[in-house]
């Protein structure tokens, strides 16, 4: 349990007031914050970008865990390196060369990740995950906060599991989409390290308790 992560989503947050809203994460044990960057071509939606990012980056200690939901992730790594994100996570099913693409995030020195849609396999992952280190489970389609946790998707967690086992990897894994406190402990048991939880955190009155309960549950 100590080693569990909370990774509260910037995208069910109010955007006119993010200072308020980052104060709401300080208040917490939650240790990273996820930022969605979609690009309105990949998913349907549009979110921040780099410059939000570069203007945040100081306000907060906190690990920033970047998830691009873009078509084109090659052109924006290093301009999300340079805002000074830790982490930066694509999805295998936006770029052909995944490899090229992961190793280019190591070389800037950022934790790299890779993410799934719910219709995509673990298998489709098979010869990238000695390289990452985050994998990404989505268990809604991503695009929108707030969709209720596709089942069997998150069953993908004890696939990925068995296999960092078996194999020896040391990647995380992190799931994103329909966490809350219902949800949260049979994910923990699958094998996830890191939850993303966006409007379940953001439309808790008690976001500290919240963030203790997901940690403890
Ligand atoms: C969905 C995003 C998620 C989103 C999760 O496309 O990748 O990070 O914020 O929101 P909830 O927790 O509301 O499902
Ligand atoms: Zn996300």
């Amino acid at each position: 349990k100590e080693n569990r992560i909370v990774a509260p989503s910037l995208l069910a947050a109010n955007f006119f007031t993010l200072s308020t809203e980052i104060a709401k994460v300080h208040d917490t044990s939650a240790q990273w914050i996820h930022l969605d960057v979609m690009d309105g071509h990949f998913v349907p939606n549009l979110t921040f970008g780099p410059k939000i990012i570069q203007d945040l980056r100081p306000q907060t200690d906190r690990f920033l865990d970047s998830h691009l939901m873009v078509s084109n992730p090659d052109f924006l790594i290093p301009l999300m390196a340079e805002a000074g994100v830790d982490a930066i996570t694509i999805h295998s099913e936006a770029v052909i060369h995944l490899h090229r693409s992961i190793q280019t995030i190591k070389a800037l020195g950022k934790l790299a990740g890779v993410s799934i849609v719910p219709s995509t396999p673990v298998s489709a992952l098979s010869e990238i995950l000695s390289f990452v280190d985050i994998v990404l489970v989505m268990t809604v389609n991503p695009g929108f906060g707030g969709q209720s946790l596709i089942e069997s998707a998150s069953d993908k967690i004890k696939s990925l599991d068995a296999i960092r086992i078996k194999m020896g990897y040391n990647f995380r894994i992190s799931v994103d989409g329909g966490v809350n406190s219902s949800t949260a402990p049979s994910l923990w048991k699958k094998g996830a390290d890191i939850l993303v939880t966006g409007s379940s955190f953001f439309s808790d009155p008690d976001p500290r308790s919240f963030t203790s309960f997901l940690l403890s549950c």
